[in-house]
């Protein structure tokens, strides 16, 4: 793959959740310079790649889930999966807007390819859900206000909603992981990892792309915003889903310290691209 950053290993053998977390931080400590300067060809590489190398998925599993793991998980995966499922439409938009205004046609269809990631997220985990007699969920008030505020301004907002809810995602799905016995689900929760690690670094990118041509007192603005939209998402989450989160592991101190090292990590990368796009 020319121009594509070596540190993309895509694994497909099982690895404990924590694993992701720190391959983030390899992403930004082994390569600086390379992920510094992706561009929205290289990305359209990796989602091509990606999505030809997906992880084996064991569809056809026997294993039911225990009344005490339905209890536990039902509700909180069934906005998890509306959540995954958006059409797009809207973050396509001001794609498009953003791919003009910086002379970067490609960066469209990189975004293409990530809408079609998430929803390849969002069927197989109603695939899964099907299979459990999981009814899927038509909207949810939760998910609701995510979509509006992604729809309330231009790129950058979208991208700092959905980078929000990416952030989650991380914890969420590793504790989804570790919550159930169904190596179906354990899977599935596997593959979205794999994935959304990259999708944190596709958006922490584009946001520093957006930042190196404004100044450092917006920047911080900006930054300062995005904690305070973390700080409120944290504690609704975990209140949505305290019992699967719980069940995989996780307490409310454990949950809130990963989120945001993730944020912190990402505004490294973001801080990092905006530096070498003022040059
Ligand atoms: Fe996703
Ligand atoms: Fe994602």
């Amino acid at each position: 793959m020319p121009g594509f950053p070596q540190t993309v290993v895509l694994s497909d053998t099982y690895r404990k959740p924590a694993d992701f977390l720190a391959e983030l931080f390899a992403i930004y400590e082994s390569n600086q310079e390379a992920w510094s300067h992706q561009s929205s060809e290289a990305w359209i590489l990796y989602f091509q790649y990606n999505a030809s190398n997906l992880m084996k998925q064991y569809w056809n599993h026997s294993y039911r889930l225990s009344k005490e793991e339905l209890e536990c998980i039902s509700s909180s995966i069934q906005q998890f999966q509306l959540g995954e499922s958006s059409d797009g439409s809207s973050l396509l938009q001001r794609a498009k807007t953003h791919a003009r205004k910086y002379d970067d046609p490609a960066y469209v269809k990189a975004i293409e390819l990530f809408i079609r990631e998430e929803q390849r997220h969002g069927s197989h985990l109603a695939r899964f859900m099907i299979q459990q007699s999981i009814p899927l969920l038509k909207k949810h008030w939760l998910d609701g206000i995510f979509r509006v505020l992604r729809k309330l301004a231009g790129l950058e907002v979208a991208a700092r909603v959905l980078l929000t809810a990416e952030i989650i995602a991380i914890p969420y799905y590793s504790a989804l992981s570790e919550s159930t016995d169904a190596p179906l689900l354990q899977n599935i929760c596997m593959q979205i990892l794999r994935d959304e690690t990259y999708h944190l670094v596709f958006q922490a990118c584009t946001l520093g792309k957006i930042c190196a041509k404004r100044t450092t007192l917006l920047n911080r603005t900006a930054h300062a915003l995005h904690k305070f939209l973390m700080a409120i998402t944290i504690p609704t989450v975990w209140m949505g889903h305290r019992k699967s989160l719980s069940r995989g592991g996780y307490d409310f101190a454990k949950f809130k310290k990963e989120s945001l090292a993730i944020l912190n990590v990402l505004n490294q990368i973001e801080n990092l691209v905006a530096k070498s796009k003022q040059h």
